[in-house]
């Protein structure tokens, strides 16, 4: 018989006929008359309950169409097992459900041995199932999160096609440091125990693969640059590495990111941007994943749905870095505490952006022209000569969720900048010829997907929103 998924059947109301599900058994319960099977296939975080009727003492097995099945036939149906239930579809009498099946045939695809199978009981810690990924993604909580992950992929692909942008599909093997901070993993074929030295001691790497030394992206953003600067509009959505030593509820060795980059648009418009798409992402959440949200609004953040809705009901704040400070300084003469300093020219540490978002402002806030040292050196350089036009957007519960800005456009200033930080100008020739030829204002912004993760599921550790994180010293499974 056909299968028919379980967020389907759920919503069906043909009773007494019959519908066949296949999923995972979350739980058996009942008595000796009857066994209640709760069952799910991923589809829905909802379970379709199963009824099976067992064959009393002096019963005789008969394959009517309303079988009973002996309770050593049920025996193999544990937390775990995977099942075929085929049976009538009747109108629950019990609370919460609308529809349940009353089983006429079981089959056992494969079983889960009770003593083994490592999510025996509800309520395990989110550390505990970190240990067990590959078996996380059949918890209520994961799945929430995974079908989440889901809609929020689809909701940035439509948000871009329907706004006329082209996804382009940029290197993750690379021969440049987008961001500078030198935090790449190296990509070789070589014997690491017996590399080649040039006279001097130095690594040959004309011996390697790919005759440079190469390592996986930080961000496709130079590339998307100059995707931008032939199709007009384009955004990247691709895994991207950085090795950076953190160990924080935050930060992924791997995580994905979203680059729009955008030709003939200036500060202003780029922030409008980074704006009305986050609304549309947030939007798109309550829209298509009410089911989870109510679960994971339930079970961990009750303040979840409302927080969601804040932020397409507001508008953010846009702010410049030096007043940001100047609010920050405030607040310290006024005894607020920080771990860290926040001096004019410092990076601001995320309990100083969270203190803007979630105490001073209580919405999002875009943060603007930042000083130069503490930025990349693409960015556009303001006329005071010591800030760029950055635009990274600050939210509640996260901090920085978008790093944005507008780029230098002009040849001679993005030469000089480089000249400066001492960039190898045969890792850059390629992304200064878009300067030579034909150049344009231009600006983007890099989402990083799990920090959205974190937002619309608000979950803490962004550990918990990507299927198998990677992490300093962690690359299981
Ligand atoms: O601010 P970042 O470093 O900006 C860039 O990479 C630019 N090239 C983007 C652009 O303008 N096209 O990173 C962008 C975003 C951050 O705001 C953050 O959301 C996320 O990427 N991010 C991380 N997410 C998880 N783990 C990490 N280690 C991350 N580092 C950055
Ligand atoms: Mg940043």
């Amino acid at each position: 018989m056909k299968r028919t998924e379980i967020k389907e059947a759920l919503s069906l109301t043909c009773y007494g006929e019959k519908v066949n599900v296949r999923g995972w058994v979350r739980s058996r319960r009942g008595n000796k008359q009857v066994s209640f099977i709760a069952l799910n296939d991923g589809s829905t975080i909802n379970n379709i309950q199963i009824v099976a009727d067992i064959l009393q003492e002096g019963e005789q097995l008969s394959d009517t169409d309303n079988p009973k099945f002996t309770e050593e036939s049920l025996r193999l149906i544990t937390t775990g097992s995977c099942i075929s239930a085929t049976g009538y579809l009747v109108e629950s009498m019990g609370k919460g459900q609308t529809v349940e099946i009353h089983a006429t045939e079981l089959e056992i695809y494969g079983t889960a041995d009770p003593l083994t199978y490592p999510l025996q009981k509800k309520g395990h810690t989110l550390e505990y199932l970190r240990e067990i990924a590959h078996l996380r993604p059949r918890t209520n909580t994961f799945g929430a999160v995974l079908r989440m992950r889901h809609h929020m992929a689809m909701a940035i692909h439509t948000y871009f096609h329907e706004h006329g942008y082209f996804y382009f599909h940029t290197p993750l093997i690379t021969a440049s440091d987008c961001e500078g901070a030198g935090q790449m993993f190296q990509v070789t074929t070589k014997n690491l125990y017996n590399l080649k030295r040039d006279k001097d001691g130095q690594i040959d790497y004309s011996d390697d693969f790919f005759g440079k030394m190469t390592a996986l992206t930080v961000s496709g953003q130079l590339e998307g640059e100059l995707g931008a600067m032939a199709l007009g509009k384009i955004y990247t959505f691709g895994p991207t590495f950085r090795a950076e030593n953190s160990n924080t509820p935050r930060h992924l060795a791997e995580f994905w990111m979203i680059e729009p980059e955008v030709a003939f648009i200036q500060k202003d418009e780029l922030m409008d941007l980074e704006e009305d798409f986050l609304k549309y992402c947030v939007r798109w959440a309550l829209n298509n994943c009410q089911d989870d949200l109510q679960f994971l609004n339930k079970m961990y953040d009750n303040s979840l749905i409302s927080r969601l809705e804040s932020v397409i009901n507001t508008d953010f704040v846009r702010l410049p870095y030096t007043e940001g400070i100047n609010i920050l300084q405030e607040a310290i003469r006024n005894g607020h505490k920080f771990e860290f300093p926040c001096n004019w020219g410092d990076d601001l540490a995320s309990e100083h952006e969270r203190y803007l978002v979630e105490e001073h402002f209580g919405k999002p806030v875009i943060m603007t022209d930042y000083p130069k040292e503490i930025k990349a050196f693409y960015m556009k350089l303001n006329d005071d000569q010591k800030t760029v036009q950055g635009t990274d957007v600050l939210f509640p519960a996260i901090g920085e969720i978008i790093g944005g800005s507008v780029r230098e456009e002009s040849y001679d200033k993005l030469m000089a900048e480089i000249d400066r930080r001492q960039i190898p100008m045969k890792d850059m020739w390629w992304y200064l010829d878009t300067r030579r030829f034909g150049s344009a204002p231009h600006a983007g912004f890099g989402l990083g997907f799990e920090r959205l993760m974190l937002f619309v599921t608000g979950m803490q550790n962004i550990r918990d929103v990507i299927p198998f994180p990677r992490t300093p010293k962690n690359a299981e499974f």
